[in-house]
């Protein structure tokens, strides 16, 4: 028998509802705050989605400043600049809308303004030592959960590698959740940051970190996802669908927050860092195939996985079931347009060892998976993820 031993810390406070982001003005009042930085990506300007923030902070006379600049699969300057703009703009406030890299910048920003340096100062785990700014969080997808954790994640453009900045000074202060918010995700980020939040509830299940707390939360996020996230992606109008969604992430994102993630998310860094391929794509190809090698790390909790999505049989085996989550995930990956192995994302087989070296530098990640790989066993996992090399 194992006892857990553990502490959490959730601070953030949880808004959820369609029409909740109409709440904004109160909330940042509420904060003590009196001029708003808000961080997008130029995406959510385009797509006039901003305006769900700018129009009832107008409407409050609360005064902003709009810092559109954010990328996918951010860089570290992008955090500086954005804390340059705040600073000189007066801001107290920060809220960060879209999905995890507008979150990521914002919280990078929040705690620039109160700590001073730079954003790479602040990278790994702890160098926060003062609390930032009140910071707010939108999603607009469903998603990262970085609206609930305590990390910012971004490129660092010197060694083009990834990195985060992890600490407990980056939770966000509230949460607002509107479900109205995701309806516009297209078909195919939907798909990708679905299945990130999917990996995040997945990962922290078979944690070594994992607890009767994170496992509650981990297996809610599976069984929302699981279920809704194809009828999300078949019509992005289901308001109901994408509602369950968001709360899916919402959950995934405080289980990964206590129990953390897996080998998936240290081997997504590098194809992330070296080839710019989005954290929820990186993450979406290469867990069916971390699934296969995790087997046998904890069958039972892997047979529960089954049992939840709905692949378990009656007769089967713990083993049989756990086996056939791997199948339930190639087919829900399937149904939702994700690419079946790594050489649909243009990636060169010739620099998996380069690769796996990285992936196994991404040590938190590596400690929690429920099965410790060697440096062979990732390449062999890379490998099984591209078709060109005969894998799967
Ligand atoms: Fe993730």
């Amino acid at each position: 028998m194992s006892i857990p031993s553990f502490s959490i810390i959730q601070p953030t406070a949880l808004r959820f509802g369609v029409g909740a982001v109409q709440g904004l003005p109160e909330v940042v009042r509420g904060l003590g705050g009196s001029k708003v930085f808000v961080v997008v990506d130029p995406g959510l300007v385009k797509a006039g989605l901003v305006e769900q923030v700018t129009a009832p902070l107008k409407a409050a006379g609360l005064p902003f400043i709009v810092y559109d600049q954010v990328t996918p699969e951010p860089g570290l300057t992008l955090a500086d600049k954005g804390a340059k703009l705040a600073k000189k703009g007066g801001a107290d406030c920060v809220v960060g809308m879209g999905g995890g890299s507008a979150m990521d910048v914002a919280k990078a920003i929040s705690i620039l303004l109160t700590n001073g340096g730079k954003a790479e100062d602040y990278l790994g785990l702890g160098k926060i030592k003062k609390p930032g700014l009140p910071k707010i969080m939108i999603p607009t997808t469903a998603g990262t959960g970085a609206e609930v954790t305590f990390t910012a994640v971004f490129i660092n453009e010197k060694t083009n590698s990834k990195g985060g900045m992890n600490g407990d000074p980056l939770y966000p202060d509230v949460a607002i959740l509107d479900p109205a918010l995701t309806v516009s995700m297209p078909p195919q980020i939907t798909a990708t940051t679905g299945i990130d939040a999917l990996t995040h509830a997945i990962e922290a299940f078979v944690s070594t970190q994992a607890h009767p707390l994170s496992d509650m939360y981990a297996l809610q996020a599976i069984e929302l996802i699981s279920e809704n996230l194809p009828l999300a992606y078949a019509n992005g109008n289901n308001l109901e669908a994408r509602a369950n969604m968001l709360m899916g992430s919402l959950l995934g994102g405080k289980a990964l927050a206590t129990a953390g993630v897996g080998l998936v998310h240290a081997m997504a860094y590098p194809l992330g860092g070296m080839f710019g391929i989005p954290h929820g794509l990186a993450n979406a190809v290469l867990l069916p195939y971390v699934v296969e090698y995790n087997l046998i790390g904890n069958p039972a909790k892997y047979a529960v996985v089954a049992e939840i999505m709905g692949h378990a049989e009656d007769g089967m085996s713990t083993r049989e079931a756990a086996a056939s989550v791997v199948d339930g995930l190639f087919s829900l990956n399937s149904d939702v347009g994700i690419p079946f192995s790594l050489d649909e994302l243009d990636i060169p087989p010739a620099k998996i060892p380069e690769m796996a070296r990285i992936a196994l530098t991404v040590t938190r990640p590596v400690e929690n998976n429920p099965r410790k790989p060697t440096l062979d066993e990732v390449i062999e996992v890379y490998e099984n993820a591209f078709q060109s090399l005969g894998g799967e």
